[in-house]
């Protein structure tokens, strides 16, 4: 009988959610002071906040300078959704999804812009080989599978001299994986992911191509406001110097420069980075050698550091739902990690969030704490049986 003595040890933060994920190490609504609430973010405060926005996370991402930042609506989705209906149209589409979110750009461009994409798909915990994409067509795909723990492991394959554009979300990847700047054409990010931002902006990033197909190509269909990118077939620059198409939060705002600046103490992005790498090591070196949990990433070249999805693999389990659920459950109740259970879509498991805002210690500590929840319900299985 295994032992269920609950480990000694608790996650000081058991803030592993993917999504607003845990806040900055040491973060307090103290340091959200310099906000300029109550003014209006087209005053010269604001615009100077946006804009600082803009310019760190240019600096801490390295984008380069012909790429223009601009600061969109509705988060993610805003921002890669703008792109959809902005870009698209024009030449070949190919949409490349491995799991929910990816599968969310596929029904828009096939069923809501009725577009006749080339569609491939992997199944959870797989990615589409990127060497069938024809990079001639514009390219649309998910960095890092949020719901599936499997990322693009790098951009070699995508020529440099591609026809197409290829369109990104990177939301679970911007500042925690190095992203080719050379080989993305459009790549969108939310604030409440690696930096522990909060929801509700997303980040648009384009290239010079990216513009160029903006400023020459128009829609087929018509763009409400918040999409619009362009005026009388010109780029509307002044979003990408911290113009906002309307009203943002400026507390948000001062709540990302806080994160950035954060960032920039811990060495930059190879910092935030290293951190990430650290804490999905930890997992990789905890389930290492064991028969009863494995992670959901068939190819470790292709798995996350971020959002690290885990199944359970003992033959003892009957409704691996059920399972998955009541030990992520446990988790909850014993207070050592909040929101660990698997994307509702995705495959029954564990999700432990990873961004570079965790402590590698609290993954350590937490790690014993899922023998232990799983040792409770294989028990508690026993005993029913
Ligand atoms: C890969 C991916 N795309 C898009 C989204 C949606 O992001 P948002 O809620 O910021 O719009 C998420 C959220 O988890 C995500 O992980």
């Amino acid at each position: 009988m295994a032992d269920l003595i609950a480990p000694a040890q608790r996650p000081a933060n058991p803030r592993f959610s993917s999504g607003p994920c845990a806040k900055i190490p040491g973060f307090s609504l103290d340091m959200l002071a310099d906000a300029p609430l109550g003014r209006s973010h087209r005053a010269a405060v604001g615009k100077a906040k946006l804009k600082e926005a803009i310019d760190l996370t240019r600096e801490i991402l390295g984008v380069p300078a012909d790429y223009r930042i601009g600061i969109v609506p509705a988060s993610d989705t805003g921002a890669v959704e703008m792109a959809l209906w902005s870009l698209l149209g024009a030449r070949p589409v190919e949409m490349l999804a491995w799991e929910s979110f990816g599968e969310g750009w596929v029904t828009d461009v096939v069923k809501q812009l009725k577009l006749d994409a080339t569609v491939k798909k992997a199944a959870y915990g797989e990615i589409v080989d990127l060497a069938t994409v024809d990079f001639d067509k514009d390219v649309v795909f998910t960095w890092n599978g949020t719901t599936s723990g499997v990322r693009v492991p790098n951009g070699d394959v995508i020529p440099a001299n591609r026809a197409g554009l290829t369109i990104c979300d990177a939301t679970s990847a911007a500042f925690a994986m190095d992203l080719p700047w050379d080989k993305l054409d459009v790549v969108t990010f939310s604030w409440q992911k690696v930096l522990g931002g909060e929801g509700g902006h997303g980040v648009l990033i384009l290239s010079p191509r990216a513009v160029e197909r903006l400023e020459s190509y128009t829609p087929a269909w018509p763009l409400p406001k918040i999409f619009r990118l362009t005026s009388k077939g010109k780029l509307i620059e002044g979003i990408f110097v911290g113009e906002t198409i309307n009203t943002p939060s400026m507390l948000c705002v001062e709540d990302y420069l806080v994160a950035l600046k954060w960032a920039q103490t811990i060495g930059g992005l190879k910092g935030l980075i290293a951190r990430s790498e650290a804490n999905a090591k930890a997992i990789a070196d905890f389930i290492a050698g064991k028969d009863w949990i494995a992670n959901l990433a068939a190819d470790p070249a292709t798995a996350s550091c971020t959002s690290v999805c885990l199944k359970f693999t003992d033959p003892r389990i009957v409704d691996g739902a059920a399972f998955a659920k009541n030990v992520a459950k446990r988790l909850e109740k014993a207070g050592v990690a909040l929101d660990a259970g698997a994307y509702r879509d995705a495959p029954p498991g564990l999700r432990i969030w990873c961004g570079a805002t965790v402590e590698q210690a609290d993954v350590a500590a937490l790690m014993p704490w899922i023998e232990y929840a799983f040792n409770a319900e294989i028990a508690a299985l026993t005993e029913a049986a």
